[in-house]
């Protein structure tokens, strides 16, 4: 038996008559860039959230960069987020042309530290992007606190998030603004690129609005220089059949998320920590482990799909190699990297498939164990 370590299609066989009336319907009214399903979907995914408004845009790093284009970031300002995230975390920085600062992350959730986030402020310092990573929310109470003593406004990186809570808040919805993926392996996906932007204030809506529509203020009128950030109606009608689903999904995925805690108990991994105020959705399920690399390849060898989120932290990309950091910069961040091993998680997952994957797992890391040491 093989395990994938996602598996799409047989997520959408279930609503397979759904999504393809959906389809159609958009089809049948040619709303394709804009228009009455992203408004929809725009109202359903704020109920969801239980935000006052979202704005849907064509992917998360729309919504991260138009959140901070909305707030008037731009060159010479200095934006901090972690190291140990997606790429596009710190693009959407550079590509409002101010400087990413990086700030580890803590060593048992894998999510901005506090402490260390407070050392990086600087006068230039004009926003704050926590990382949800792996679908538990960063310490928002202490982030939050440090950023209003200071008076600068946090944009949350939920892109990986959709359904996490902490103390009864959902993801998105603490920050200035909450951004969204739905790129299809997400938590709740898309059939392509799409995103979202939640908040609670109607400046930044309309700002928003105007911003991912070329700036246009009414049609052909441009109050400001936009950009092409529109979410496609087939993408919104694809999600309103999604939707729905999405708590249950979140729950099957926490529901694996405790059996594999459970078998690995005994095992010399490291297993995710949900903390006490948090409500985890487990979009990764990552462990971390001695010999990484020749364990994923055992693994890989015995049909056991896994990945590694990520290899290499922002900032010893060669892409940011400008920004001066190096080695041992950031080592929560750093150790974390050499250690994490992402494994197959998806709601369809079977019990039988997860003792498989654990099985798998110890044989490789008793076969390795000469060298083996917890990450
Ligand atoms: C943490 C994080 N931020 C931002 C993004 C960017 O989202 P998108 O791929 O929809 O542009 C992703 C998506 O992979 C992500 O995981």
């Amino acid at each position: 038996m093989k395990v994938p370590f996602i598996d799409l299609k047989l997520h959408h066989q279930p609503l397979r008559e759904q999504l393809d009336a959906a389809i159609a319907e958009v089809v049948d009214s040619s709303a394709f860039a804009g228009g009455p399903f992203v408004a929809k979907f725009e109202q359903e995914f704020a109920a969801f959230c239980g935000a006052p408004f979202a704005i849907g845009v064509g992917n998360g790093t729309d919504a991260l960069w138009l959140s901070l284009l909305a707030l008037g970031i731009g060159p010479g300002d200095e934006v901090i987020t972690v190291p140990s995230t997606f790429m596009a975390t710190a693009e959407a920085i550079s590509f409002c042309g101010a400087r990413p600062v990086f700030a580890d992350i803590e060593d048992r959730t894998y999510t901005l530290d506090p402490a260390q986030l407070e050392k990086a402020i600087t006068p230039r310092t004009k926003a704050i992007i926590p990382v949800h990573l792996f679908g538990q929310m960063a310490d928002m109470k202490a982030i939050l606190a440090i950023a209003s003593r200071h008076g600068i406004p946090v944009v949350e990186d939920a892109c990986q998030a959709h359904g996490a809570r902490q103390d009864g808040h959902a993801a998105g919805t603490l920050g200035a603004t909450g951004c969204f993926s739905f790129y299809p392996g997400k938590n709740l996906g898309a059939f392509g690129e799409a995103g979202a932007v939640v908040t609670s204030s109607p400046e930044l809506k309309q700002r928003l609005e105007v911003l991912r529509d070329h700036g246009q203020s009414r049609k052909y009128f441009h109050s400001d220089i936009g950009w092409n950030g529109r979410m496609d109606g087939i993408q919104a009608a694809v999600l309103r059949v999604k939707l729905p689903h999405l708590k249950a999904a979140n729950d099957r995925r926490r529901a694996h998320a405790r059996l594999y805690h459970e078998l690995l108990a005994d095992a010399s991994a490291t297993t995710p920590l949900e903390t006490a105020h948090n409500h985890h959705v487990y979009h990764v399920y990552a462990v971390r482990i001695g010999e990484r690399d020749h364990i994923l390849e055992s693994l890989t060898r015995a049909g056991i799909g896994c990945g590694i989120h990520y290899p290499v932290p922002i900032h010893l990309q060669p892409a940011y190699r400008s920004l001066g950091y190096g080695l041992g910069s950031f080592p929560v961040a750093e150790r974390c990297a050499a250690g994490f091993l992402s494994l197959p998680m998806f709601p369809e997952l079977t019990t039988d498939q997860i003792r498989m994957v654990v099985d798998e797992l110890k044989t490789c890391l008793a076969g390795h164990q000469p060298h083996a040491c917890v990450a």
